[in-house]
């Protein structure tokens, strides 16, 4: 399976620095598929600035209906429109700041899907809910009631706790919970649970990400801080297994 090493931007960027970021990585590797998720403003001239190049776009959020009276939100079509081919839902921080739900983010994959774009599911559990022994339980719940039936697309498993936080799980606790992940994705959608590819993401740096992208159960990496980056981006995609 070809690993995926997506950056999410979160609230930072600017227009201006669009153009070279994306000269900067189109020296991307080949043998990952690359993937920006920078705020909603800058998908266009992302769209722009990569056209010819193999590294596909996505955006951080969207609403799970495809129009509507909903102030401040934004529709899986329009970011289709603007580009994107993937969106990430249910991050941690979306889940957290703005109280979404399993439910919220199965309704916001099924309106991804039926756009055309690729979800990328984020789960995770907090310290409180790891400390508790409670790890294992709170990710399958995740999966469970935020997966649609016919889900196709990525699940990423970020620990709240390692976020933006410079701390990453052990490797051992990042495979084992990929194999619960694997697990129970088999369980839930059959044999189109084995070909998601299920992402890492926390923490992940140049200097982590050989050794965290070498666990068999890790399809690929999410990248946060280290993705503002353009040379940070690169080696972590550079430190991905090939084939
Ligand atoms: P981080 O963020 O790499 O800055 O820890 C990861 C994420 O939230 O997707």
């Amino acid at each position: 399976m070809r690993q995926i090493i997506a950056g999410n931007w979160k609230m930072y960027g600017q227009l201006g620095g669009v153009t070279a970021y994306a000269e900067a990585i189109r020296t991307a590797p080949d043998h990952v598929d690359l993937l920006i998720c920078p705020p909603f403003t800058l998908l266009d001239r992302f769209s722009t600035a990569l056209k010819g190049s193999a590294i596909a776009l996505g955006a951080q959020d969207c609403h799970g209906a495809a129009q509507g009276a909903h102030t401040g939100d934004i529709a899986a079509p329009m970011l289709a429109e603007a580009g994107a081919s993937h969106v990430i839902v249910g991050h941690s921080e979306r889940r957290e700041n703005h109280g979404e739900t399993n439910a919220d983010v199965r309704a916001k994959a099924v309106a991804a899907l039926a756009a055309g774009l690729t979800p990328i599911v984020c789960v995770g559990e907090t310290e409180a809910q790891r400390d508790a022994g409670e790890a294992e339980h709170v990710v399958r719940t995740q999966l469970t009631h935020s997966l649609p039936e016919n889900f196709a697309g990525v699940v990423a498993y970020e620990p709240v706790w390692a976020i933006g936080t410079g701390r990453p799980p052990t490797e051992a606790e990042v495979a084992a919970m990929h194999t619960t992940i694997r697990a129970a994705l088999v369980a839930q959608l059959g044999g189109g649970g084995e070909k998601i590819n299920i992402l890492y993401g926390g923490s992940v740096k140049p200097g982590n990400a050989a050794s965290l992208l070498a666990l068999p159960e890790v399809g690929g990496a999410l990248v946060g801080g280290a993705s503002l980056k353009p040379e940070d981006l690169l080696a972590i995609a550079a430190a991905a297994p090939r084939g």
